[in-house]
């Protein structure tokens, strides 16, 4: 894995916080139940070919929206090419941005430990933007129960989970409110772009 702090301006973060408002108006957030009935403490919504959702068949990819019934709002561009760039540095240039996952975690915010293991190929790096307040990030190893590293996750930062760490568990402890100006309303945005075919 690999974690490069810092490494977007705060101009692309502000021209990202932008383009994810505009989706939002399209493909509004909505709070996922998982297949036992718990409402995510997050609220999501995506963009991209495919976009990921739970309820209470499962979690699995969709075409459409599942409030709207509509087609996800298309990838922006400036979200593919860094996600193409950042998965280049993985060494992985035949990179194909299918769907970018958008979490709001307010500031009691949290995401239960998991794998990213909902897309039908899982060799394909999962390349994560953060944006807003900061967040204590867990990550342990293939197993649930492998012992898992905090590590502090703040605006700016991109993270990538790819090769032998591609299906480490993974989630998000807590959100620590009023660490970062870049959302008025304060919270944390979370980007994940993925390959999911
Ligand atoms: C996720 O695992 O879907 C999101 C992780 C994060 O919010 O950083
Ligand atoms: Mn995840």
């Amino acid at each position: 894995m690999i974690h490069a702090k810092g490494i977007l301006s705060r101009d692309l973060q502000l021209e990202i916080l932008e383009l994810t408002r505009n989706i939002a108006l399209r493909s509004p957030t909505f709070i996922p139940t998982t297949p036992n009935g718990n409402k995510l403490n997050c609220e999501m919504t995506s963009c991209g070919k495919y976009g990921w959702v739970s309820d209470r068949f499962g979690y699995r990819y969709t075409e459409i929206h599942p409030q709207t019934k509509e087609k996800w709002t298309e990838m922006p561009e400036l979200i593919s090419s860094l996600a193409k760039t950042f998965a280049s540095m993985v060494d992985e240039y035949d990179y194909v941005p299918e769907t970018c996952l958008i979490n709001y975690y307010k500031k009691t915010g949290k995401l239960g430990l998991h794998q990213d293991n909902s897309e039908f190929n899982l060799k394909p790096a999962i390349i994560s933007i953060s944006l807003g307040d900061d967040a204590t990030f867990l990550v342990g190893g293939n197993k649930r129960n492998d012992v898992v590293q905090e590590i502090l996750l703040r605006s700016g930062d991109v993270f990538i989970l790819y090769g032998e760490s591609r299906l480490y568990f993974h989630g998000i402890k807590k959100i620590a409110p009023n660490t970062s100006d870049l959302l008025k309303n304060g919270g944390r945005l979370n980007l994940t772009i993925r390959q999911v075919k």
